[in-house]
């Protein structure tokens, strides 16, 4: 299988200390301690280590259960119709697999897969050129698909349904359409923010897919193949501490192993063992259940600030200088899907399962 990668995927993972924290404004930690972990931004060096850590089968991929089911009998059917797979729209939190599993469907399907992301299909020529070039069968995986503008979207339409490229060409009255033949293509499309995508395009989607948050034991699974990839020696206990920290997310587990793996390496310690990875991680300020820096200052802002809400997004943001957008799709899904957030029509709520967790009661 070929890569062809146009742009980087995005990297997330957090940070927090064990500890519980007396009642006070501001989480004890830097935020640049706070960004060795929890980012929504870009992080080449470990993107590419990731890259050799993903698995290449869909029998190699741990997890997501019901999404490798879909995939497997629709992989089956397209190859045993000898047709490109349908397209498929993958949704859900940042770091939860929607880079690799479309690697693995173009392994699957004996073809390449063509890596982009909406932000970087900013003339109509990025994606045509794109378009032009795929063989038939070839996986497009375009990231941030509800970021698309819409002349980008609209090429994309009977590209999507028909294999077709309509170009227009001159101006005013002069203009003409043209229609350029395309191969047979899957278009696999990544979001953190479906409702965000219009209709038409979610409606060319013939499979639309959530990836869900990974258990602890898939996490610790995970671990063990990442730690065994590295040569890293990690003890069960060790690698299920690193899990429960890990926010359900495979991208953090892997993070938080070479942290673990660093810390273990300057103090001279040939195994991780439980006790180790739960000294590091307290080290690195990601707490018991994953939390980081900016996870707390935003739950301690509503609380503190807010009389624990409901407060609107923004107003947290403002309190935070965190921007909205990533609390919205990084921060507040695992914070919800702990239930240390509720959201409600009039605003975010903390839990008291977060005023506890902080230290507030
Ligand atoms: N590495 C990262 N995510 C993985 C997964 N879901 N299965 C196996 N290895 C992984």
């Amino acid at each position: 299988m070929a890569i062809k990668r146009s742009s980087q995927d995005n990297s997330s993972s957090s940070s927090k200390t064990g500890k519980k924290r007396r009642k006070s404004s501001k989480p004890a930690m830097s935020e640049e301690e706070s960004l060795l972990i929890a980012t929504a931004g870009i992080d080449e060096i470990e993107n590419n280590n990731e890259d050799s850590l993903r698995p290449q089968s869909l029998a190699e991929y741990i997890g997501q259960k019901s999404l490798k089911e879909v995939l497997h009998i629709a992989i089956q059917a397209a190859k045993g119709r000898k047709e490109a797979l349908d397209h498929l729209l993958l949704y859900g939190p940042p770091g939860l697999g929607k880079t690799t599993m479309s690697l693995i469907l173009a392994q699957e399907m004996g073809a390449s897969c063509k890596i982009t992301a909406a932000p970087a299909l900013e003339r109509p020529r990025d994606i045509t050129g794109i378009l032009i070039n795929l063989k038939p069968g070839d996986i497009l995986f375009i990231d941030e698909i509800h970021r698309l503008n819409r002349m980008t979207e609209e090429l994309l339409y009977p590209a999507m349904e028909d294999s077709r490229l309509d170009i227009t060409i001159g101006k005013g009255q002069t203009a003409r359409t043209r229609s350029i033949p395309l191969s047979p293509f899957t278009l696999v499309g990544a979001t953190t923010k479906v409702g965000s995508l219009t209709s038409p395009l979610r409606d060319r989607f013939g499979l639309i897919q959530r990836l869900q948050f990974y258990e602890i034991d898939e996490l610790t699974l995970i671990i063990q193949r990442t730690a065994d990839l590295l040569k890293i020696t990690v003890t069960q206990d060790g690698a299920e501490e690193i899990a429960r920290r890990a926010r359900g997310t495979p991208r953090i587990a892997n993070r938080l192993l070479r942290r673990v793996r660093d810390y273990a390496q300057v103090k001279e310690m040939a195994t991780i063992d439980q006790e180790l990875a739960a000294t590091a991680l307290d080290l690195y300020n990601v707490d018991v259940m994953g939390l980081d820096w900016t996870d707390r200052l935003v739950l301690s802002a509503i609380i503190e600030q807010f009389r624990g809400g409901p407060v609107g997004l923004e107003a947290v943001a403002a309190a935070t200088g965190e921007d909205s957008k990533t609390i919205e799709e990084v921060y507040e899904p695992y914070l919800l899907q702990i239930g240390f957030l509720n959201r409600t029509h009039r605003g975010r709520i903390a839990t008291e399962a977060a005023y506890k967790h902080l230290g507030f009661l």
